[in-house]
């Protein structure tokens, strides 16, 4: 059925792909799994038939190897009926854009970066559709961002502080910095709607986190209640203290039986300032993967678990997002007592 719901998503999905540069005759593959939402199907499919391009909607059976639930965590490997298909892997290779609406994406499986060195660019979606509309990206978001990855790319520190007790000093050599603007328009390149946020891979940082209460822990989606220390030395976690939320990061890391659910992945600070702190407490946890709190303008972002620059592989993944936080890089403030400093 056609409803006015449906004109809004046509409308925002074209809006997408338009940013996506998606040009007439070009290939795109619409893929989904049986679980997928059947009017993002139709949208996208929709979107690509109107700007001339050939479309293909491919749904390839659910399912996935990881440990936890697979569904919008943000830390599984991706679908085992895409792994373990070379034409379901060679249709998304030949494509030149793919609209992954699958529930958990292939964000940490290599194969998507083979799809990628095949000059496929790849689009994810998976938040719920006011979620998407309310942070559709705009065509100048991807310089605020690279303005971002050009400071850490000639930096050597970064410094997170807070009044919480926040004091971490990352060592930003070969931190490989890169970023997320909400499309996908150059050949190759993975991105994620809806997303403005600039992120590094160091190996090394010491110091304290503190989490406060109201920051957000995901892939639980749940918000801190009370204070949590993580002792940082060398890129690990060596120590943590607090009370309910402590125990259960604690407990995560134990269970995950994993050799690197302890150390440090990714970290940088959002810009994406139309995010909603309270999404997270809005919305059921199947309909979102948490971008308003991974993306939101000024938190610090960081993670745990894989970390690919050092082949680390690993699905024990927490992101942690944080307000209140100042990140200053080699002295210059990005982000200020949680607030992003003016573009
Ligand atoms: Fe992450």
């Amino acid at each position: 059925m056609f409803d006015l719901s449906s004109v809004d998503l046509l409308d925002a999905f074209t809006r997408e792909l338009q940013l996506c540069k998606l040009k007439s005759d070009e290939h795109v593959v619409v893929l989904a799994e049986p679980s997928s939402r059947g009017d993002y199907v139709a949208a996208a499919y929709g979107a690509a038939k109107a700007l001339g391009a050939h479309v293909i909607a491919a749904t390839v059976p659910g399912g996935s190897p990881a440990p936890m639930p697979s569904t919008h965590t943000g830390a599984g490997p991706g679908l085992v009926s895409v792994l373990n298909d070379t034409v379901a892997q060679d249709l998304l290779k030949s494509a030149d854009l793919v609209v992954d609406l699958t529930r958990e994406g292939f964000i940490h499986a290599p194969v998507q970066q083979e799809i990628l060195a095949a000059g496929t660019r790849i689009i994810f979606v998976c938040d719920a559709p006011d979620v998407l509309i309310r942070n559709l990206p705009g065509a100048g978001d991807k310089d605020r961002v690279q303005r971002g990855v050009d400071l850490l790319r000639g930096s050597s520190t970064m410094r997170v502080t807070s009044q919480a007790g926040t004091d971490l000093t990352v060592q930003l050599r070969d931190s490989h910095p890169m970023f997320q603007c909400g499309f996908a328009d150059d050949p190759g390149r993975w991105d994620h709607w809806p997303s403005t946020m600039v992120m590094c891979w160091p190996e090394i940082s010491d110091g304290r986190i503190v989490l406060a209460g109201g920051d957000i822990l995901l892939p639980f989606k749940e918000y801190v209640r009370e204070p949590v220390t993580l002792e940082v030395a060398g890129g690990h976690i060596t120590k943590v203290t607090g009370r309910a939320e402590a125990e259960l990061l604690s407990t995560f890391f134990d269970d995950s039986q994993d050799q690197w659910a302890r150390s440090l992945s990714h970290m940088g600070w959002g810009l994406m300032k139309t995010a909603d702190w309270f999404a997270t407490a809005m919305y059921g946890k199947d309909e979102l993967m948490g971008m308003d709190a991974r993306a939101f303008a000024g938190n610090f972002l960081w993670s745990t678990g894989p970390h690919p620059v050092l082949n680390r592989e690993s699905y024990a993944h927490l992101d942690i997002a944080m307000r209140g936080c100042t990140v200053s890089v080699d002295g210059t403030d990005v982000v200020v007592d949680g607030r992003l400093v003016a573009d």
